[in-house]
């Protein structure tokens, strides 16, 4: 049964699958040395420009810490949200292997914003303080928002002003430029960011993520970055072979807007109903809601999802690529169903 817990849930797209198959012939050399590889990072260079270095790991964790590898001393900082997935949700990952420290930031809906950074920019050459050297943005962000482009470039000013490089965790990079309807390098490139993750699994590939160094000079150090951390694939075709798939030409943006209409719709019917809060704007894949006592647990019977932040009882749907109309509306049914017959929204927060 499908259900709305994560993008992570769906399988594979058909065609990527294939393309798997396809490359499941004869040898090829290993470690990315081969001519599946060699096409992928092309299309990188398509898509984020002449300069643009992609490195191919295992998965997104991976490819946020090792791309801060790259860019940090041990001395030096990360500025996040305190929302963003690698402050919450890569276990620490980012301080044990990257061994720098985050400086996470309170958002109302998962965006950083120059006044919010402002305050983190101080105590440069402070020998007894951390040192801020990259702000990291995620797009889309973990609360379903995303950062039009303006925002991301008034933040590359204000951190290039500062000597500072700009991060994209850009597991959901494909959903926002869907939103925005743009090209990936317009969010990116052209913005002024100089490292990103780019996601792949979440968009409909088996297992795979990218670290996309823009800036030059950074990706010197990446490839031995990369063995030492355990994130070089040995039969890397087939890695490749996905993201070349995916990024052939605008493959990427139909499952992407697929997934983004499919989480409009379900907030679309959702929209004014009794007793359900949606709390962020709805502008990818996700949408998040506070609904009475009871009754998520009462919809979990059926669909699965996750409970986002227990102290409110906040909720997240999330919609992936094989999410379908029917899907949206046989659950958008049950919630006002469920949250019609119940008392109101947020009475008593759950502990
Ligand atoms: C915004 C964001 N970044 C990074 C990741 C990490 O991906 P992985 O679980 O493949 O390590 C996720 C996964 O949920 C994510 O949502």
């Amino acid at each position: 049964m499908k259900g709305f817990g994560s993008d992570n849930h769906a399988g594979v797209l058909p065609d990527v699958l294939d393309a798997i198959a396809a490359a499941n012939v004869d040898h090829a050399t290993s470690y990315g040395a081969d001519e599946w590889t060699a096409r992928a990072e092309q299309r990188f260079r398509e898509h984020f420009g002449e300069e643009a270095r992609a490195f191919l790991v295992f998965n997104g964790t991976a490819a946020n810490v090792v791309g801060l590898r790259a860019m940090l001393r041990p001395y030096e900082a990360a500025i996040c949200a305190e929302t963003a997935h690698m402050n919450t949700d890569e276990c620490g990952a980012p301080e044990f292997i990257a061994g720098i420290k985050l400086l996470p930031v309170p958002t109302p809906d998962g965006k950083l914003t120059p006044d919010l950074v402002r305050p983190k920019l101080v105590r440069f050459g402070d020998e007894h303080a951390v040192q801020p050297r990259v702000v990291s943005i995620t797009q889309s962000t973990e609360m379903g928002t995303v950062y039009s482009i303006a925002e991301i470039a008034a933040l590359a000013e204000l951190v290039h002003e500062q000597g500072l490089l700009l991060h994209v965790d850009g597991a959901r990079l494909a959903n926002a430029a869907a939103s925005l309807g743009v090209p990936l390098r317009a969010l990116t490139t052209d913005a002024g960011v100089d490292a990103l993750s780019f996601g792949g699994t979440k968009n409909g590939l088996l297992t795979g993520e990218a670290i996309v160094l823009l800036r030059p000079g950074l990706a010197e150090a990446m490839a031995f970055l990369r063995k030492q951390s355990m994130q070089l694939a040995s039969k890397m075709r087939f890695v490749s072979a996905q993201f070349e798939a995916l990024l052939d030409g605008d493959r990427w943006r139909e499952p992407a807007a697929h997934a983004n209409a499919m989480a409009a719709r379900l907030a679309g019917a959702l929209e004014g109903v009794e007793n359900v809060k949606i709390t962020q704007a709805v502008q990818a894949n996700a949408v998040f809601a506070i609904l009475p006592q009871g009754v998520a647990e009462r919809l979990r019977e059926r669909f699965y999802f996750y409970t986002w932040d227990e102290a409110t009882g906040e909720v997240r749907w999330m919609c992936s690529w094989d999410t379908t109309e029917q899907d949206v509306d046989a659950f958008a049914a049950a919630v006002i169903q469920e949250a019609t017959s119940s008392t109101p929204v947020g009475r008593s927060p759950r502990g």
